[in-house]
């Protein structure tokens, strides 16, 4: 139990506090917060709907200075509940139009057309992705899930085949390599939605014995620290996650310093393409 008024504090709220991806963004949050006298409650939604409201019910009652989410579903997340209490919210990961609502995220079409651009630049022509998952996350632009989409919007024309994974881990990457690598022609590369499925993708190949990249190119998404240091380096679509995790921060504590002077403002990083052994074709 919080101690109840707790002002100078943060929610974080992440789908996933296991993937690097958001150990990073919360390193952001957490070091301009700090800067500024705040403290940080971190709250892991492990992409459920049920305890994600749990955290918001539970940083809203506690009166926290402002929240941080990055939301499991589409649809409205019951952010009223927290605005109504004066309490400010960033959505954190996923771009937002709404006016009352401040968001960071990446400009997630072009991070796809990074990746495939560069693919076809190497005379990969059969290109494959392996996406997020369908159901939850085709829904409103708004969604995270929406998010794993515009990777594909991009360049979707040139990307023969989408292959939905049930959840963005290694072990769906993994059972997502397993299964192309049982057909009988192989695609010339794959772009992932994210570096976890592509390290999971990865460790198909080298049990199968297929080479990285000269039989099967790789490309992942986040370019979190593990992709550089995976069995053949990766390349990766880079998100500015520290940065990310900072901006959110100090939107939240520029609202709370001065209500006065509100602004909504909807952050887009720009992502940039980082290329590593995994796919330079020889
Ligand atoms: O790796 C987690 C993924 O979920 C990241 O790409 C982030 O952008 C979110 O979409």
């Amino acid at each position: 139990q919080l101690r109840s008024g707790t002002a100078r504090t943060i929610g974080l709220v992440v789908p996933d506090v296991g993937n690097p991806f958001f150990t990073d963004v919360a390193r952001g949050v957490e070091a301009a917060a700090s800067a500024a006298g705040h403290a940080v409650i971190l709250c892991n939604s492990d992409e459920s709907v049920a305890r994600e409201r749990g955290h918001v019910e539970l940083l809203a009652s506690q009166r926290v200075h402002g929240v941080l989410i990055t939301p499991v579903q589409a649809g409205p997340v019951p952010l009223r509940q927290l605005q109504d209490r004066g309490i400010s919210v960033v959505l954190l990961d996923h771009p937002t139009a709404e006016e009352d609502l401040c968001s960071v995220a990446v400009d997630d079409r072009h991070g796809g057309e990074l990746a495939v651009t560069h693919l076809l630049a190497e005379g990969c022509e059969r290109i494959v992705m392996v996406n997020g998952p369908a159901g939850i996350h085709q829904a409103a632009e708004r969604h995270r899930g929406a998010r794993d989409a515009l990777r594909l919007a991009g360049r979707a024309p040139d990307v023969l085949e989408v292959l939905t994974a049930p959840a963005l881990n290694v072990s769906c990457g993994l059972r997502a390599g397993e299964q192309l690598l049982a057909r009988a022609v192989l695609p010339d590369a794959v772009f992932c939605a994210n570096d976890l499925l592509a390290l999971g993708l990865l460790q198909a190949t080298v049990r199968a014995g297929v080479r990285v990249p000269e039989d099967l190119a790789i490309v992942g998404y986040d370019d979190i620290d593990f992709a550089a240091a995976a069995a053949v380096p990766l390349t990766s679509v880079r998100q500015p996650r520290h940065e990310i995790g900072r901006t959110a921060a100090s939107l939240v504590i520029a609202e709370t310093q001065s209500p006065e002077e509100h602004v909504h403002r909807h952050v887009v990083f720009t992502p940039e393409l980082v290329v590593r052994e995994s796919s330079r074709r020889p």
